[in-house]
């Protein structure tokens, strides 16, 4: 099914742009809190980044008939100071896509009747609210100069829900199976 609505696809390639960017930055976060022996925060990191992944890939895919060029405005966050303002900023961006931008922009597209675009942003939005937590969690931990434990981390190829210590039989928010999880 192809796009007809073009706020819709302005949402989608904003959050595209957005999660491009969260894919990038906290591969920065990552090496930079490995860099400073906190090697679980950083695969933390590593594995967040993988669903920002798998979410950016949803939005685009959804985009496929779009052919061309774009100026795309999406919001990001910056800076890399240390592990605890690192993991605020992490935090701060996970709350702004759960609390403003994927609310609006899923009732836009249930709305205007995108189905494809609405199944996109569901997915991250619920997605997010799990990172937000780890996120939280971690820092939690970082302030007292302690890294996160050394458990397994597992995320959803389809959605990107994120869990730590062992997959689910299947993902509570796609239904995929257990051993699609990536492990990290
Ligand atoms: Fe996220
Ligand atoms: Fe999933």
């Amino acid at each position: 099914m192809s796009l007809k609505n073009a706020m819709t696809a302005d949402f989608l390639r904003s959050a595209y742009g957005g999660e491009s960017m969260a894919h990038i930055r906290y591969l920065v976060w990552a090496e930079s809190a490995e860099k400073n022996g906190f090697p679980n925060i950083g695969r933390l990191f590593r594995a967040i980044s993988y669903a920002e992944w798998v979410h950016a890939r949803n939005h685009f895919n959804v985009l496929k008939d779009q052919v061309g060029d774009a100026t795309v405005a999406a919001g990001g966050v910056f800076g890399l100071t240390n592990i605890v303002e690192n993991l605020q900023g992490a935090f701060d961006g996970e709350v702004h896509e759960i609390d403003q931008m994927y609310p609006v922009y899923l009732e836009t597209a249930r709305f205007q009747g995108e189905k494809d675009a609405e199944r996109s942003f569901h997915y991250a939005l619920s997605a997010e609210k799990e990172h937000a937590k780890l996120f939280k969690k971690a820092q939690d931990l970082a302030k007292q100069d302690k890294d996160t434990d050394n458990s397994k981390i597992y995320v959803c190829p389809i959605c990107g829900f994120t869990v730590e210590e062992e997959a689910p039989e299947k993902c509570p928010i796609c239904g995929v199976k257990k051993d699609l999880f990536k492990e990290f």
